[in-house]
């Protein structure tokens, strides 16, 4: 029982990243799956805040291999970035391999990011203007340039003339600047000579260390609800963030995912547009905001925020078969007298047992409440559960009690330390 994949149960920004950090180092191995630079994950550890958008968190282990699989959406100049403000805050990072299989984001991506979300007018999905959906939009198309063909200056010189005569011919009709292959050229082949020595096979690493038992952590970006296929389509990602996700981005099978644990916040956020049937556009949002730093990580924008979905947290239970809950933030609840949780959506005529799949029938959603007594306490101090008050205790139990699901850990707090380990073989097994 040596695979775990922590994995967003909501609309992201549950805080995967403390956990991964928390976790990764009793894994060898952990690997980032789907997406790209449009996630961003915060690592607050003794007194430095780490900011990861593509590395794994597990890059802070000396002793952990942390890899970039190839269902993932890399921007090199974002990654050698990354990689060196990293450095400078911590000198001795763990090893990083990237798969030949993952895509390369270039510039004209985030072109086109910008310039389709214009042409959407008032049906913008609000994405993150990082190129992350043209890029997959190319992989779909089969015109993406992959790392492996990237890392080798001839055949990315052949690759990019073709694909940007093609990407030009649509930037122009958006209204946007042709994208000149010369500059571009000059600068990616730098890129490319320097993320060279990192490119090479990782599924078979991979399922070697998994027919070894060796720990391998999966680390999830985004959430479910922005899942291409589970998610509140069309404002979602283009990737997949889910348990099956991990399966499909690194080349491990299906029956060789142990353990995956569903991160949630006590509460609900999302960026960007589209359904949130529990959102709380007035002054309980507001404070939830303010108490929770709710703004993100990678654009800074004000996070929307609401009550705790719990039909929406039951039916990512499902999707992703999750054998624990990761319950973050609960400390950003307190001084709140009374805590709404949503146990059921009316569509009009009764309440459904289903989630609805298009925009149209997600407007008819009417969040209907269970309400729940808050606590005031700062329970960010607690490190076990019997120091937190009986409300909180309630507050858990009942979440696990309507998905299903076990909780396995709790976070109060962004420090590592700020953790409460409930079931400890819900975790490796
Ligand atoms: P894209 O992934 O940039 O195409 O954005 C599509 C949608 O996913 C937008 O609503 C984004 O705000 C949202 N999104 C993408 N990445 C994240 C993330 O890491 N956390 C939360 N929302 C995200």
């Amino acid at each position: 029982m040596s695979t775990l994949v922590i994995v967003g149960a909501q609309w992201g920004d549950e805080a995967k990243g403390k956990i991964v950090d928390v976790l990764g180092n009793q894994a060898t191995y952990v690997v980032r799956y789907s997406g790209g630079n449009n996630a961003g994950h915060t690592v607050i550890t003794g007194g430095k805040t780490f900011k990861f958008h593509l590395l794994p968190a597990g890059i802070l282990h000396k002793n952990t291999l942390s890899i970039l699989a190839g269902g993932m959406a890399i921007c090199p100049k974002a990654l050698l970035e990354e990689i060196d403000r990293t450095r400078e805050q911590q000198a001795d990072l763990g090893e990083l391999r990237i798969s030949p299989s993952a895509h390369v984001v270039f510039p004209y991506h985030r072109l086109l990011d910008q310039l389709e979300e214009s042409a959407r007018g008032n049906n913008k999905i609000g994405t993150t203007s990082r190129g992350i959906g043209p890029m997959y939009t190319d992989k779909v198309q089969r015109i993406g340039i992959r790392m492996g063909e990237f890392v080798k200056p001839e055949l990315f010189k052949k690759r990019l003339a073709e694909v940007l005569e093609f990407k030009n011919r649509l930037i122009t009709l958006l209204g946007g600047e042709p994208v000149k292959i010369e500059s571009l050229l000059e600068e990616y082949l730098g890129y490319a000579a320097k993320l060279a020595p990192y490119v090479s096979d990782t599924e078979s690493v991979l399922q070697e260390a998994v027919r070894r038992d060796e720990r391998v952590l999966f680390e999830g970006a985004q959430g479910t609800f922005l899942d291409l296929d589970h998610g509140t389509y069309p404002y979602v990602t283009s990737s997949h963030p889910t348990t099956g996700g991990a399966c499909l981005g690194t080349g491990i099978g299906p029956r060789d995912i142990h353990n995956a644990l569903g991160v949630c916040k006590a509460y609900t956020t999302r960026v960007g547009e589209g359904p949130f049937p529990t959102e709380q556009d007035n002054a309980v949002g507001q404070q939830i905001r303010e108490q929770g730093h709710e703004y993100g990580t990678t654009t800074g924008r004000p996070r929307r925020c609401g009550w705790l979905d719990l039909v929406a947290l039951r039916h990512s239970a499902r999707i992703n078969s999750l054998s624990g809950l990761i319950i973050t933030r609960l400390d950003v609840l307190a001084g709140i007298p009374e805590l709404e949780v949503c146990t059921a959506y009316d569509m009009g005529s009764g309440p459904v047992n289903y989630i609805p799949s298009t925009p149209c029938e997600w407007e008819t959603v009417q969040a209907q409440y269970q309400t729940l007594a808050g606590w005031d306490e700062d329970i960010s101090g607690a490190r076990k559960w019997e120091d937190l008050p009986k409300t909180t205790q309630d507050y858990v139990r009942f979440i696990e009690e309507f998905t299903g699901v076990p909780a396995a850990i709790l976070s109060i707090g962004p420090d590592r330390e700020e953790t409460i380990v409930l079931r400890p073989e819900l975790i490796w097994g």
